[in-house]
């Protein structure tokens, strides 16, 4: 298999990126006939940013399975799709071939449409990472449901919220998922959360863990049952059910910088095109090549970088359980040399957090097959990337730094592997078919380089976000409005004397704590559920390892006992409300917030005391009670 849109050089690249914003429909219609639709598209786009409205391959008939699964079985059905790392080193690893994940994906599709799954009915997929999960994941694409993947740290009441958002009748989750030396008991989780989801009306349950669980009587199936009745009706094929272009394939929650998470929805030709494109030119994929995707297909890096780029690519995708420090922090390095994989796409955090375990756990490991080197999440500091090219690179592996988000669906800022130039700490140059823009607060457009600004798209990629589910005016304000006509990022970038791009990280009021978005006001809204608390500020602060770490200022009614315990408890309310990835490093109780007259707390000052800058703040004097920013910056927790 080779990819006849793969870009091979810097003036390749040059030349598709001017072609794709010149003529994105000649340029998109292109790469789109090279993937197996059941009806050609009548139109490839109609746009506009103002409601907004984006149709990709309009009239356009396929499912996304068919392309990952069914097509590559005649030439490549041999081929790992699949190779599965379990958490513990000492049980055995599993190798899905494309034909064996395509009968996989056929019996579980069979599974869901027997237990009442339609096409368009919310599924909510709760799950460790195992292979089933990828499964689950395919499998309502093939019967045209929509996922909606809950990444395995969200608390009970996360996932309440979200099943009700999406009004998702039907669960696919395990009875607990190992992660480094922790069991986490998920289908005991997901029972807390359908006490408040009475409309629920199933759940199937993996056995990962043999942590026991209650399974209620006409609700709770286990999957291995399920299967079975497949397999004495001797498991045959599920036709692929036939999608519209523009159909949902699937919503993913993330946060924003007010209220509860939105459900992102992509859409199943567009998402599919643009992460294919993306896989294949950011990575230079070859075929035969091994890809190691480190993030959790709870994220959106693991549905579009670990299951539909690759597969729909055909290639072989890496899927491991556990964390980067378990047993030792040696693991990634063992899972490189055992399974000899080619490209390494990981986050900046894991990177941070293995350098604060010296050069002791690379040593003995020849990480030789490693070729191309990503990262993705946040910002990637200069030391960081330098260890990453130096200790695991060895000089001889390209990085991409690939900038994009939930809402992107795919990369749409970075460097393509040995075919563009990279420069350390920047995400470098867009991808053919999108077109960044930075303006100021006025929306007035900056020109020129040596310039800064907020990061906006000015025409649609396919894979931009459609909607948000159940709430198209959400999506307006959120993404449309900032600047009418352009899609705003929420990021700040500044572009340098070559045109390159480097993200600064976000403008607006959401954090990003290990490569994970979260909202301030999220967070807020959880330490003030707690009973003693009045109110609450959080503000991220640099964090050696984290990138940012939470800080929260908290007014506390009364103190009993001593403050360690009130902060112990105030973080498991946190972790409660949200999961344990919400949690607050810091905790400083204080009498007062800066607030202005109307009533606005000034985050300014409060993110300037959490940097460590105590002496200035700017200008006070237009808050209701000055004094109160003194006690805060004396009060400051250092450690
Ligand atoms: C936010 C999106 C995209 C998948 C993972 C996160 C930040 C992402 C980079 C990068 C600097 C980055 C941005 C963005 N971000 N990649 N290469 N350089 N910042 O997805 O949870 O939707 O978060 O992550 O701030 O807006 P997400």
């Amino acid at each position: 298999m080779s990819y006849p849109y793969q870009i091979e050089s810097y003036e390749a690249y040059q030349s598709a990126w001017k072609q794709s914003v010149e003529d994105p429909e000649g340029f998109w219609g292109k790469v789109a006939e090279h993937f197996q639709w059941r009806r050609k598209w009548d139109k490839v786009l109609s746009w506009n940013f103002r409601d907004p409205d984006v149709k990709w391959f309009e009239g356009g008939r396929l499912n996304i399975t068919e392309n990952c699964l069914d097509r590559h079985l005649e030439r490549y059905g041999n081929y790992p799709a699949i190779i599965w790392e379990p958490n513990h080193p000492d049980e055995h690893h599993r190798v899905l071939t494309y034909q064996q994940l395509h009968f996989k994906v056929n019996q579980f599709a069979h599974v869901l449409h027997n237990n009442g799954v339609r096409k368009g009915d919310r599924v909510c997929i709760y799950m460790g990472m195992i292979p089933e999960l990828a499964i689950a994941v395919l499998a309502c694409a093939r019967v045209g449901a929509i996922h909606s993947v809950i990444f395995g740290g969200f608390s009970a009441q996360s996932i309440a919220d979200r099943l009700q958002d999406a009004q998702a009748e039907y669960i696919v989750t395990c009875d607990g998922a190992f992660r480094g030396g922790k069991d986490i008991p998920l289908k005991s989780v997901i029972d807390d959360a359908l006490i408040a989801c009475p409309f629920v009306k199933r759940t199937i349950v993996f056995t990962r863990t043999r942590t026991p669980v209650s399974m209620i009587k006409g609700r709770d199936v286990w999957w291995e049952d399920e299967i079975h009745k497949v397999e004495t009706l001797g498991n045959p094929p599920f036709p692929a059910v036939e999608m519209d272009a523009e159909d949902p394939l699937f919503i993913l929650y993330t946060s924003g910088s007010t209220g509860k998470p939105k459900g992102v929805v992509h859409a199943c030709a567009g998402y599919m095109v643009y992460t294919n494109y993306t896989f294949v030119n950011v990575f230079q994929y070859k075929p035969g090549e091994v890809h190691f995707c480190t993030a959790d297909i709870g994220w959106i890096t693991g549905h579009s970088y670990i299951v539909y780029g690759p597969l729909s690519a055909g290639a072989t995708s890496l899927m491991f359980e556990g964390i980067p420090t378990w047993p030792d922090a040696g693991r990634f390095w063992d899972i490189v040399d055992k399974f000899r994989v080619n490209i390494l796409y990981t986050a900046p955090t894991a990177i941070r957090s293995l350098m604060a375990f010296g050069l002791g756990p690379l040593q003995g490991k020849q990480l030789d097959s490693l070729r191309v080197l990503g990262t993705v999440g946040e910002p990637i500091n200069e030391e960081a990337w330098q260890w990453y090219n130096e200790h695991v690179g060895k000089r001889n592996c390209p990085i991409v730094d690939t900038w994009w988000q939930t809402e992107t669906g795919g990369v749409l800022i970075s460097n393509m592997a040995g075919v563009t130039p990279s420069k350390p700490t920047y995400a470098t140059l867009p991808l053919p078919g999108v077109e960044p823009l930075l303006v100021d607060e006025h929306g007035q457009e900056i020109k020129g380089n040596n310039v800064s600004g907020n990061l906006c798209i000015r025409s649609p990629w396919p894979s931009v976000i459609r909607t948000t589910y159940g709430d198209h005016e959400r999506c307006q304000k959120n993404y449309f409005s900032a600047y009418p006509e352009l899609y705003f990022t929420g990021d700040g970038a500044m572009r340098d004397e070559n045109g390159f791009y480097r993200i600064t990280g976000r403008v607006d009021d959401v954090l990003n704590v290990s490569g994970h978005r979260i909202g301030t006001a999220e967070v807020e809204n959880a330490i003030n559920m707690h009973a003693g608390v009045v109110e609450s500020a959080v503000v991220g602060y640099p964090h050696d390892i984290k990138g940012q770490g939470i800080y929260a200022y908290v007014i506390f009614s009364e103190m009993h006992g001593d403050e360690e315990l009130t902060r112990r408890d105030i973080t498991s309310t946190v972790s409660r409300i949200i999961g344990p990835i919400a949690k607050p490093d810091k905790i400083q109780f204080v009498k007062g917030l800066p607030k202005t007259r109307s009533g606005k707390i000034m985050r300014r000052i409060l993110r300037k005391i959490a940097e460590g800058e105590t002496e200035n703040l700017g200008d006070t004097t237009t808050l209701l009670d000055p004094s109160v920013v003194q006690d805060i910056a004396k009060g400051r927790l250092t450690h």
